[in-house]
């Protein structure tokens, strides 16, 4: 199959065209970075050329409330109408679990706009619902920095690797569309405190660390489970510590 993967050369994107690849399949990467852009229009008709499938990985540059919504909502409108005009098959994306739950915060309320795109654009389509990436716990930690100290949520994450997301991306656009959602989480839900404690007693970070019930994620508080996966989910094998070996393993390649 023909599978165009937007945002195919982010951290998702291109675990996923390696995999689509490794398994006969025609994965095209595209991005800016390859002449597609889903914001101009610039190369969008001609990659969709003869494709059966598309999956969209792509992110929003700036994450400013306006910014994020603009860029989730106009890319995904202008992806939905060149599938309709090339007759693609199956529209994929990746959004956040319990995005719809946290309406206070900018970036996932442009989730869920982008998720009521897909749905009504009229491609059928499958919405992988994602939870945090154990690959962005550094970036959720730092959010959170003051001074000698890092003041976060006591809500609950359910942190998962990237590259289970990858593999999932990959096994949903090559089978057929669920026209709905499907959830995926890791296998342990702490709280964001309690994740930044286990990163800095691997790193040898010394800062403190605060937990807060009124910290913020991503602009909004968090009250208990939104983000971890509801009934029916699928839940990854890899835990902290067999990623953290990996991530060692990797850079000692
Ligand atoms: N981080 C998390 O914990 C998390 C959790 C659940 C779901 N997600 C979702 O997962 C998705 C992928 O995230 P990621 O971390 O893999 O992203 P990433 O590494 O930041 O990659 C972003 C990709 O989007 C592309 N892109 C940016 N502007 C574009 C445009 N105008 N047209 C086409 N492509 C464009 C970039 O292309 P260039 O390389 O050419 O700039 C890049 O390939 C996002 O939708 C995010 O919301 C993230």
């Amino acid at each position: 199959m023909k599978i165009v993967v937007i945002g195919g050369t982010g951290r998702i994107g291109s675990t996923v065209v390696k995999r689509l690849a490794a398994h006969g399949h025609d994965a095209v990467p595209a991005s800016p970075a390859t002449g597609v852009d889903t914001i101009s229009g610039e190369g969008v008709a001609e990659v969709m050329v003869g494709a059966d499938v598309v999956v969209d990985v792509s992110n929003a540059p700036a994450w400013e409330d306006d910014a994020v919504l603009a860029f989730f909502t106009t890319s995904t409108r202008n992806l939905l109408a060149a599938e309709r005009d090339a007759g693609v098959g199956h529209h994929v994306a990746v959004s956040i679990v319990g995005a719809d739950l946290l309406p206070d915060s900018g970036y996932l309320r442009a989730k869920v706009a982008q998720e009521a795109e897909i749905e009504a654009g009229g491609v059928p389509y499958t919405i992988l619902r994602a939870t945090q990436f154990l690959e962005f716990l550094p970036q959720i930690v730092d959010a959170g920095a003051e001074g000698d100290s890092v003041r976060l949520p006591t809500g609950l994450m359910q942190l998962v690797a990237a590259d289970e997301v990858a593999a999932t991306v990959a096994e949903l656009a090559t089978s057929a569309p669920a026209n709905g959602r499907v959830e995926l989480g890791g296998p342990e839900a702490l709280s964001a405190d309690a994740w930044a404690r286990r990163l800095f007693a691997t790193t040898g970070d010394g800062r403190e660390v605060i937990a807060d019930p009124h910290a913020r994620y991503f602009g909004t508080e968090l009250h208990g489970g939104e983000l971890t996966t509801g009934d029916g989910a699928r839940i990854g094998a890899i835990d902290f510590d067999r990623w953290l070996a990996g991530e060692a393993e990797g850079a000692a390649r």
